[in-house]
């Protein structure tokens, strides 16, 4: 994959298990510089190394060897409680091949240019040449950047639940 457009300096491209302590020094970086403590759950490593593997998609954002921004398509198999989809109440997910966009991750440096939106566009052209056509996501109330970068990509509140310990709006669209 390229740059994304505008960002001339940013090279998009997938990463794997290789790239996991640059993954965690970015989530390290933007939890250390967040407006809230409850916008964001620390992920555990095992949870990262299960998105850099297949048949989950990691994309990354590198302004030379720095990590600048990520976003995970996480896509769940049969019976995984990760799943977002069967947590829908305004639709049935029966019939569709569903994922979440997991979560997307901006270093502070390099937020206010809409990356969560550039690396969720190529998520959702990824998630489509897969078949995915149901994509989920959930996102604090108070994420007012999460919530208006999620409605740019065409998603729409379902309901707001309790989740890691945290009040989340789950989220979907279809692709
Ligand atoms: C959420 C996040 C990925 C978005 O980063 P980004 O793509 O750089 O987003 P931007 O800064 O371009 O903001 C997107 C929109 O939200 C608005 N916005 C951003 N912060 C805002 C705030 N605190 N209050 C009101 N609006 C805000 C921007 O003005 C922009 O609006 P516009 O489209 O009308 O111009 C980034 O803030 C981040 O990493 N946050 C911490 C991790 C997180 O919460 N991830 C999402 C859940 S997994």
């Amino acid at each position: 994959m390229d740059n994304i457009g505008l960002f001339d300096e940013l090279n998009v491209r997938t990463c794997g298990e290789g790239d996991l302590d640059k993954v965690l020094d970015l989530e390290s970086i933007v939890l250390a510089k967040l407006e809230r403590p409850d916008l964001l759950r620390r992920n555990t490593e095992e949870m990262w190394r299960t998105c850099l593997q297949s048949p989950h998609v990691c994309l990354v954002a590198w302004n030379g060897d720095v990590l600048v921004a990520l976003a995970v398509l996480y896509v769940p198999k049969d019976g995984d409680t990760e799943a977002l989809a069967p947590l829908l109440q305004s639709v049935d997910p029966e019939g569709h091949k569903s994922a979440n966009f997991k979560i997307c991750l901006v270093h502070p440096k390099w937020r206010g240019h809409h990356l969560q939106v550039k690396l969720g566009n190529l998520l959702n052209n990824e998630a489509h040449q897969r078949g995915i056509d149901l994509l989920c996501a959930t996102a604090s109330p108070h994420n007012i950047a999460s919530i208006r970068s999620l409605q740019q990509l065409g998603y729409r509140a379902d309901h707001t639940v309790q989740k890691y310990g945290f009040e989340r709006t789950v989220f979907f669209y279809f692709n």
